[in-house]
C-alpha cells in the first residue's frame, strides 16, 4: 500500500481529533471515498491473511455465532460467513455498512451499523467468537481501555476473542496512526473474565514489513 491513502486519513483523523471528536473520521473517510476505497488505507479488498491462517490452523467444526468489530468493507465477516459461521459485523460509518451490502448483496451475514462503545444490549454475552483486527490500532490509547471491557462484554462463557493487531515494545514510540498496540495493554483483556489461550509476535511481510500481535483468549465459564 502507498503512504498516500494513510496520509489522506491521517489528515481528516486529525482534523477530527482536534475537534474532540475522535470516532467521527471514519464516516467522513468511508463518505469521501464514495466507492473509491483506493484512499481507505486497510481496504484491501481481500480477508486479511492473518485470519485466513488463524483459522485454518484452528479449524473448529464447533461454529456458532460471530461477531466482527469494525467490519470495515466485510472482507473478514464474509470469510467467517463462509466458513460456517452466524455472523453478524458492525461498524461505526454508516458508509462502510451501505459498502458490505452493495458489495455483498447476497450475504449472509447480518451487517450493522454500531458503535461499539453503545452497542446493542442483547449483544452482552451472546458471540461465541468475536475477532477484533485492526479497530483499537486506530483508536487514541484513552478510548482503547473502554472499547477492550466492550469487547470482551460481547463474548459468550467458553466463547473466544481471537485480536490481531500491530505490536511493539513498550520503550518504542507509538508514532503515527495506526498505533501499534504494547503486550502490556493487551493484558487488559485478562481483567475482563478472558484467559489468554494463545499469544504470537511475528513479523508479517509487508512492504514495509508489520509487527503482528495475534492472541486467542477464552471467557470463563461460570
Ligand atoms: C482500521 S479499520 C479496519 C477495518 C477492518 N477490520 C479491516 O481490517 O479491514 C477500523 C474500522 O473500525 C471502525 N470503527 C472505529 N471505531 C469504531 C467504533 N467505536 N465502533 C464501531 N466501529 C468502529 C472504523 O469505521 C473502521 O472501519
Amino acid at each position: 500500500m502507498s503512504n498516500e491513502p494513510r496520509a489522506t486519513a491521517r489528515d481528516i483523523a486529525q482534523e477530527h481529533l482536534h475537534a474532540g471528536d475522535p470516532l467521527g473520521w471514519f464516516e467522513s473517510l468511508y463518505s469521501r471515498s464514495a466507492g473509491d476505497t483506493s484512499i481507505i488505507p486497510w481496504a484491501d479488498l481481500t480477508v486479511n491473511p492473518n485470519l485466513v491462517s488463524w483459522l485454518d490452523i484452528n479449524n473448529s467444526t464447533d461454529l456458532g455465532l460471530a461477531l466482527k468489530v469494525g467490519c470495515g468493507l466485510g472482507d473478514d465477516a464474509e470469510e467467517l460467513a463462509k466458513r460456517g459461521y452466524s455472523t453478524t459485523a458492525f461498524d461505526i460509518s454508516e458508509s462502510a455498512i451501505g459498502q458490505c451490502r452493495k458489495r455483498f448483496p447476497d450475504s449472509f451475514v447480518e451487517y450493522v451499523v454500531a458503535d461499539l462503545f453503545s452497542a446493542p444490549s442483547e449483544w452482552k454475552a451472546r458471540f461465541d467468537f468475536v475477532l477484533e483486527s485492526y479497530t483499537l490500532q486506530v483508536l487514541p490509547p484513552d478510548l482503547r481501555i473502554e472499547a477492550m471491557k466492550c469487547i470482551c462484554s460481547f463474548v459468550s462463557p467458553g466463547g473466544i476473542l481471537l485480536v490481531i493487531a500491530r505490536g511493539r515494545e513498550e520503550n518504542e514510540r507509538e508514532g503515527k496512526m495506526p498505533w501499534p498496540l504494547t503486550k502490556k495493554e493487551l493484558l487488559l483483556f485478562e481483567d475482563h473474565g478472558l484467559q489468554k489461550m494463545t499469544f504470537e509476535d511475528y513479523i508479517e511481510n509487508e512492504e514495509p514489513p508489520v509487527r503482528r500481535f495475534r492472541a486467542t483468549y477464552r471467557k470463563a465459564v461460570k
